[in-house]
């Protein structure tokens, strides 16, 4: 019954520690990224004094409302990558944003930051469903429970009848 018990409480606990893993703690931002952030938002002028990209894009990670007249840059590391996303930043080729940085060039620091940012920003992880992650955690704690409960109660059930066949 005790060793019962205690395997237990050991499948809970490793249960409960795999429900963290998957919950998922948001990955640190690094100081490229941050920089990035600080530059997207405005926080931090452009070096050459491009608009702040938040004054026409959106990122789901921010929860500031940017602009909508470019598209929400939220999944856009998944799409153009890396090399894409310097190519996008160094030769501009919307017609929108070219009046803007083309005599006012990204410097190539500022280009790092904001790709880290944006690479920050396209993590799954990120713009999982808080809501929708939170029930999640309480279905399967409850499932947890649940099996836990079976565990102990199906020894108690066996206890009485062993104890039945004995007295018949
Ligand atoms: C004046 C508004 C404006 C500003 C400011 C601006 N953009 Fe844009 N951007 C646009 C528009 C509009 C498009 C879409 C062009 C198209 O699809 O023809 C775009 C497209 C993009 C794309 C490509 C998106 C895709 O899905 O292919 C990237 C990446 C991007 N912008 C990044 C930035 C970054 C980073 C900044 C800040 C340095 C910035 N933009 C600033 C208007 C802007």
């Amino acid at each position: 019954m005790i060793s019962k018990l205690f395997s237990g409480i050991i499948i809970m606990l490793v249960a409960l520690s795999e429900l963290n893993a998957f919950a998922g703690v948001p990955p640190a931002l690094s100081e490229a990224a941050t920089a990035g952030i600080r530059l997207f938002t405005g926080q931090k002028p452009f070096e050459n004094g491009g608009a702040a990209c938040i004054s026409c894009h959106s990122v789901n990670s921010i929860k500031a409302v940017g602009g909508s007249l470019g598209p929400n840059l939220t999944a856009v590391y998944k799409q153009l990558g890396k090399n894409g996303l310097n190519i996008v930043l160094k030769s501009i080729p919307f017609p929108t944003m070219k009046p803007i940085y083309q005599n006012r060039p990204i410097t190539e620091k500022e280009k790092t930051g904001l790709i880290s940012f944006l690479r920050y920003s396209s993590k799954p992880e990120i713009n999982r469903n808080k809501g929708q992650d939170l029930f999640m955690y309480a279905a399967a704690v409850f499932a947890i429970l649940i099996i836990f409960m079976s565990i102990i109660w199906r020894n108690r059930l066996s206890g009485v009848r062993r104890t039945l066949i004995k007295k018949a």
